[in-house]
């Protein structure tokens, strides 16, 4: 298993490119069993999330090859000869479920493992089988497995409301109902911008939705989807996760290929913590020019609101503030494991079920700690960049799932940071 040491050694200078976000992918690519024509995706990220998915969406029949460096991921699902998500694969990542509603609508059966509960939450799937079920699917637990078949051999279009907007219930929802008889319409619908790209790469393989980005999504069932090419959307999550560099660590960073727009609510807290946030013509220029960031106070909500996977980064960030700042966890109920590790580098935390308290100290100090999740990993290593000393972080493995050449890119703006391998 392999560590990252980072040493905190001054301000951050230069440019950082994004690539294509993690989260969009990983619903992109099974939009493939949609169609028996290929599906082509663009910028796509080098991660081991989306060697996962491959894996999952090659045990299913379909011809998934990365090409250009893993950039390009070519898929054909002109073939599907099995519809059975094994347990093996379906347990290394929650993000496998999204086969499932692609399954039902082509084939009229699924049989996915549930996915299980996983480190930062209990994380269920009854919203994602109540939505599917509204289009007229039967779905049964039986040893682990839900067996969904579509009741009179397809699927019908309904009116849906979720109960709560969450992200992966809508695209499970959305992708079945592109091929479902009639009309659907799911209300309170999520509005992430990996909705809005899901369904972007959908308008392009021929499927009739609106709404996308707002709380009602209407599909009007088609009888088959076509092929497309589609360029897989910016991380904004990798994105707000450098623009927390320069900002922890001091200096400047251009995020390339970075919006606004992506990370709004986040840009406005750095903003109130005293961070410049500046849209250039190639990315967002954050800098922290002088002083010590302001404490800041967060809630995570769904999409426009701050988003839960930047919460553990800016947690790092609140360690160093001035002043008290208070981060509401909202979205899951246990995503505050980097606390603990946090304080093991001298941070000031104290957490009380969905909140935690961080009171600013000056200056952090390196010690070895653990990662135990994708962004926790990444927040310990941005509190290594502004730690006085050595941080060695294990486990890194969390972040292989979500973050390509995390050194290489924090190396290339001035950062002390290295790979090594653990005995
Ligand atoms: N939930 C239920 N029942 C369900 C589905 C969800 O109670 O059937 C609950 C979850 O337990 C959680 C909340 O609803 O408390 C939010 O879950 P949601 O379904 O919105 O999340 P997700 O689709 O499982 C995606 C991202 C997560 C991100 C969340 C929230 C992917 C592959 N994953 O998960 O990303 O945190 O949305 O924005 O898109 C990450 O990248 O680090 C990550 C965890």
């Amino acid at each position: 298993m392999d560590s990252i040491i980072v040493t905190g050694n001054g301000p951050l200078k230069g440019q950082i490119p994004i690539a294509g976000a993690k989260n969009a992918c990983l619903t992109l690519m099974p939009a493939t069993l949609l169609s028996e024509e290929p599906l082509t995706l663009t910028n796509a990220p080098r991660l081991s999330d989306i060697k996962t998915m491959t894996t999952l969406l090659q045990s299913l029949g379909a011809e998934v090859s990365q090409l250009q460096d893993g950039q390009v991921i070519a898929m054909s699902s002109h073939d599907l000869d099995n519809h059975t998500a094994h347990y093996d694969i379906v347990r290394k990542m929650r993000a496998s479920n999204l086969v499932l509603g692609p399954m039902l609508a082509r084939l009229g059966q699924a049989i996915v493992s549930l996915p299980g509960g996983c480190a930062i939450g209990a994380r269920p799937m009854d919203l994602h089988i109540t939505a599917l079920e509204a289009l007229g699917a039967e779905i049964e637990l039986k040893d682990g497995y839900l067996h969904a078949k579509a009741k009179g051999g397809g699927l019908k279009g309904a009116v849906h409301e979720l109960r709560f907007a969450s992200v992966g219930a809508t695209e499970n929802f959305v992708m079945a109902a592109t091929l479902a008889k009639g009309t659907s319409v799911l209300k309170n619908a999520a509005r992430e911008p990996e909705i809005v790209d899901l369904v972007r790469c959908l308008q392009k393989m021929g499927a009739q939705i609106d709404g996308e980005g707002t709380d009602t999504i209407t599909i009007q069932g088609v009888d088959r989807l076509h092929g497309a090419t589609h360029p897989v959307v910016t991380d904004r999550i990798e994105l707000g996760t450098y623009m927390i560099a320069p900002a922890i660590a001091g200096g400047e960073v251009e995020c390339l290929g970075g919006k606004l727009e992506l990370v709004q609510a986040f840009a406005e807290k750095l903003d109130a913590a005293g961070i410049s946030v500046e849209e250039t013509d190639k990315g967002l220029k954050v800098a922290r020019r002088n002083g010590r960031v302001r404490a800041v106070d967060v809630k995570t909500e769904v999409f426009p609101g701050f988003p839960t996977d930047l919460q553990a980064q800016m947690m790092a960030l609140m360690c160093t503030a001035e002043g008290t700042a208070t981060l509401d966890e909202t979205i899951f109920e246990n995503r505050f494991m980097h606390a603990p590790e946090l304080s093991r580098m001298g941070a000031e935390i104290e957490v009380h079920g969905g909140q935690a308290k961080v009171h600013g100290v000056e200056r952090l100090k390196g010690a070895p700690v653990m990662a135990t999740d994708l962004r926790a990993s990444v927040s310990l290593i941005l509190a290594g960049l502004a730690a006085e000393g050595e941080t060695r972080v294990s486990r890194v493995y969390h972040l292989d799932r979500g973050y390509e050449n995390v050194v290489s890119k924090l190396r290339s703006v001035g950062a002390k940071i290295e790979r090594v391998k653990e005995e």
